[in-house]
């Protein structure tokens, strides 16, 4: 059994899937492959990049509680997917791991389309999602899983994540997506994310869903931290349909003014970047031949994604949108 799976990158549309909203990723060129046998009572796993091996008994309770960390991913996995029967293999990578790029959602993936499992991209997503909270005790969204079983090769994916539907968006060829790591390590993210997530959701409390809010909805908020996150989200949906109609049409430097905005929303009012990512992100923009630059995914560390001419920025990933996960 061998199975494939991409990483993603997320060109507009950030800390809007768990509130239903919308966001544009890329499932990447670069991903993870889980190779091996069926067979046995355990899930066995052993990792190029990774120490230690993954010994995962079918009848696993308690995906976090397992060692080595990496392999509580291939434990929520077991878990979400309940195998009949186990599994021997290796897992390898060309994602860079804990970058930002989703290298868990891809091990997920890869792991659960290697122990059969024989859904749709969504049911797969759904479970891998379920693997992941599961995993890490962070209450994520569907973004990364569903990039990653979805992606259609030369496209952006515009996701709606309240009716869970994936459109895909094509990359006009004259245009190159970079994506550069900021170096920094994403500490904070585990517990900010489920702080960001229950403030959207005390907003939603008092104003109703997000995803169809307006802007004159939010200011109504009286609490001022509330009234930004949720201004981040109402605006940030706004700029993924925005970027959405420019990117199909060409209108590039719409597109890259409309990143420039979404990243000063997510360092402003959803205060997710750091003093690095934003410094990264004017050091692109003020690059000849950048139309924009944002952080991507989740914040506080990681990558940042540019939309450039080709040629423009040395250096980075120069990625482009790939076919989604499968098998073989
Ligand atoms: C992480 C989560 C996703 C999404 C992004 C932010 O990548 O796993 O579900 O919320 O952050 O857009």
């Amino acid at each position: 059994m061998r199975a494939w799976a991409p990483g993603r990158v997320n060109l507009i549309g950030d800390h809007t899937d768990y509130t239903g909203g919308l966001a544009l990723p890329m499932a990447l060129n670069l991903g993870t492959t889980v190779e091996g046998d069926l067979g046995g009572e355990m899930v066995r796993l052993r990792s190029d990049g990774e120490d230690g091996e993954a010994a995962v008994p079918l009848s696993i309770e308690d995906p976090r509680a397992v060692e080595p960390a990496w392999a509580r991913y291939v434990a929520g996995v077991v878990w979400a997917v309940r195998p009949r029967v186990g599994f021997d293999g290796r897992v390898t990578t060309t994602l860079p791991i804990g970058a930002g790029l989703s290298s868990s959602a891809a091990l997920e993936v890869a792991m659960a389309l290697a122990l059969g499992f024989a859904g749709s991209p969504l049911e797969l997503a759904l479970a891998c999602q379920q693997a992941e909270q599961r995993a890490s005790g962070v209450p994520s969204g569907i973004l990364d899983q569903l990039a990653s079983a979805s992606g259609v090769a030369g496209h952006a994916l515009l996701m709606d994540c309240h009716a869970l539907t994936v459109t895909p968006v094509p990359v006009p060829d004259d245009v190159e997506v970079v994506v550069v790591d900021s170096g920094q390590a994403r500490t904070l993210a585990t517990s900010a994310y489920g702080d960001r997530r229950a403030a959207c959701e005390a907003a939603e409390d008092r104003i109703g869903p997000l995803r169809t809010a307006t802007v004159a909805d939010v200011e109504r908020l009286e609490d001022p931290v509330l009234r930004s996150r949720a201004r981040h989200v109402v605006t940030e949906n706004q700029r993924v349909q925005g970027f959405s109609a420019a990117l199909s049409a060409g209108r590039l430097v719409e597109c890259g003014r409309l990143m420039v905005e979404s990243h000063r929303s997510l360092a402003e009012d959803f205060e997710v970047s750091t003093p690095r990512l934003d410094a990264l992100v004017a050091t692109l923009t003020a690059t000849p031949g950048v139309f924009g630059a944002r952080l991507t995914g989740a914040g506080f560390g990681g990558c940042v994604v540019a939309l450039a001419e080709p040629g423009a920025i040395e250096g980075g990933w120069h990625v482009r949108g790939a076919d989604g996960a499968r098998v073989g």
